[in-house]
């Protein structure tokens, strides 16, 4: 029997119908960062083509180089999500402080998180990059919003999801109802339901760090990533080295195909690189949801109490059993 052809809004409409707490507000929010998914998307796919590429010649909070398009994205992000009445403020990886809802408009019950550009530094190589968003609920009693609507730990996400602007254009989200992956059909312009109830498969075949800052790991990174290239885990396993350098990009291969990324605190960047908000905890929700794991090394990364919006974290994160390996040597050799 041939499968019925599932739009994201379909979609939608069967989680409403299955789950009440997929309100139509919720659902509005979704369908809108998937629009606004869609317009980075061909901005990026025609990246190659006008005179886009390049730096922007600025640096973001974080002190690293932006590049057009991360400013691009998070530009129209906020300007298709800031009117709908659906959000009380963003944060995004490109802004220093928080962003509030203009006050001509209406704010509603949810708070945005997101990094708008994951993988920036692919861009001008046409290696795949993409968004990476997180949803709370509002907890503040501000008539508009305040710090503390963002600085939610992970676990209380409403949704979280990423879209991977790679070979094709695919939006992956959990609502903590599973992880469901659309693929974009650029001629309809709509994104198909592509993978159903994404799990990570419990056996891993790729591992992803990078290497070339091995003489900054602690012991424990070294001893375990030694341990991963061993005779006898090999003989095992197979695993192959992956790294991309798109956080998005090799976190969504090790999610369908069962791998470990590992991003630790070392010398240089004692706290790890990766933000917690923007990019660790929507992942970690997803890598949950999709039966895996995440940790900094000492907690579950959905468990951390945030203090800043643009906080770091090490992050370990993939098939369940291989992050408890990770979490084993880091203890035995702290
Ligand atoms: P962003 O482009 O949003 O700043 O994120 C880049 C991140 C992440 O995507 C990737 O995993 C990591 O930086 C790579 O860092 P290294 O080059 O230090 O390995
Ligand atoms: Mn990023
Ligand atoms: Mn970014």
């Amino acid at each position: 029997m041939q499968k019925n052809i599932m739009t994201l809004e379909r979609h939608f409409l069967e989680q409403q119908r299955k789950y009440p707490q997929a309100r139509g507000a919720f659902t509005k929010l979704l369908t809108e960062i998937a629009f606004a998914s869609k317009v980075i998307s061909r901005e990026v796919n025609r990246a190659g083509l006008g005179d886009i590429l390049g730096n922007a010649g600025v640096l973001n909070v974080q002190g690293e180089e932006v590049q057009k398009l991360d400013i691009l994205a998070h530009k129209m992000l906020i300007n298709i999500m800031d009117h709908l009445g659906l959000l009380c403020g963003m944060a995004s990886e490109e802004s220093e402080n928080y962003i509030k809802i203009p006050d001509e408009f209406p704010v509603g019950n949810y708070v945005l998180n997101m990094d708008p550009l994951d993988g920036s530094s692919n861009i001008d190589v046409n290696v795949s990059i993409g968004t990476i968003f997180s949803i709370h609920r509002k907890v503040s009693n501000h008539p508009r919003v305040a710090l503390k609507d963002f600085l939610q730990p992970g676990r209380v996400q409403v949704a979280a999801g990423y879209v991977l602007y790679g070979s094709s254009t695919m939006l992956v989200y959990t609502s903590g109802q599973g992880v469901y992956g659309f693929t974009l059909d650029p001629a309809l312009g709509e994104f198909l339901l592509s993978h159903e109830s994404i799990k990570i498969p419990k056996k891993s075949r790729f591992y992803s760090i990078n290497e070339a800052y091995s003489y900054r790991w602690h012991t424990w990174t070294r001893k375990y990533i030694d341990y991963l290239k061993s005779p006898v885990k090999q003989a095992g396993l197979g695993l192959s080295l992956r790294y991309i350098g798109s956080l998005v990009a090799d976190f969504h291969r090790n999610l369908l195909m069962g791998g470990i990324f590992v991003y630790p605190e070392d010398t240089k960047t004692p706290k790890g690189k990766l933000r917690l908000l923007y990019e660790a905890a929507p992942l970690a929700f997803i890598a949950e949801q999709a039966g895996g794991k995440a940790s900094d090394g000492m907690q579950d990364i959905l468990d951390i109490q945030p203090k800043q919006l643009h906080q770091r974290t090490p992050l370990i994160i993939g098939s369940s059993a291989e992050v408890k390996t990770a979490l084993r040597f880091r203890n035995d050799f702290k």
